[in-house]
């Protein structure tokens, strides 16, 4: 396995429509995958698509761990680590909520994102097998995140409004203005 160099926005292949995977257990796949995990977690992020360590192939990875934004009836907010090859998306809610999103092609950077919170996604799982969840809360707001950088959009892309983009430093600042407004 191998900690993979992270594409930054402005580079050519995020902004690709990635094509998709044809055989799942083939060794190079597999390999991707693996290097893919050992990549997010070694760069602390809760997702890492494809793309973004310069392979435009329709394969993510994330994890939606306990105590980030929760969710509503009847879907998980959270997921173990999963990656999934030729991921689909069905949207089940008209509804969207906005929260805050990094992304490790952009570093250093947060914005607040508006997305519909209750999904449903299908794809392939690292052993081929399929899969089929419905998610809200962060883990469909992370889902929706990978996928979208396999059609190369970036979150900035998504947001509502760019005077929520920020530099980390600068949250502390934001949540005091945002404060000193309600
Ligand atoms: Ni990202």
């Amino acid at each position: 396995m191998a900690i993979l160099k992270i594409a930054k926005m402005g580079h050519p292949v995020l902004r690709r429509v990635a094509e998709p995977v044809e055989t799942v257990t083939a060794p190079d796949v597999q390999r991707l995958i693996a290097d893919m995990i050992e990549t997010m977690v070694d760069a602390q992020g809760a997702g890492l698509a494809a793309p973004q360590v310069h392979e435009a192939r329709r394969v993510i990875v994330f994890h939606a761990p306990e105590g980030r934004a929760p969710g509503t009836a009847g879907a998980s907010d959270t997921a173990p680590l999963t990656a999934l090859c030729n991921p689909e998306l069905e949207i089940l809610t008209e509804s969207e909520e906005e929260d805050w999103e990094g992304c490790l092609s952009i570093p250093g950077l947060n914005g607040r994102v508006p997305r519909p919170l209750h999904i449903r996604y299908r794809g392939l799982d690292s052993s081929g097998a399929p899969v089929e969840r419905e998610a809200t809360g962060f883990h469909a707001r992370v889902v929706q995140h990978e996928i979208d950088h396999l059609n190369g959009v970036l979150y900035p892309d998504r947001m509502a409004d760019l005077n929520s983009l920020t530099f980390n430093t600068e949250l502390v600042h934001f949540m005091k203005e945002a404060e000193a407004d309600d």
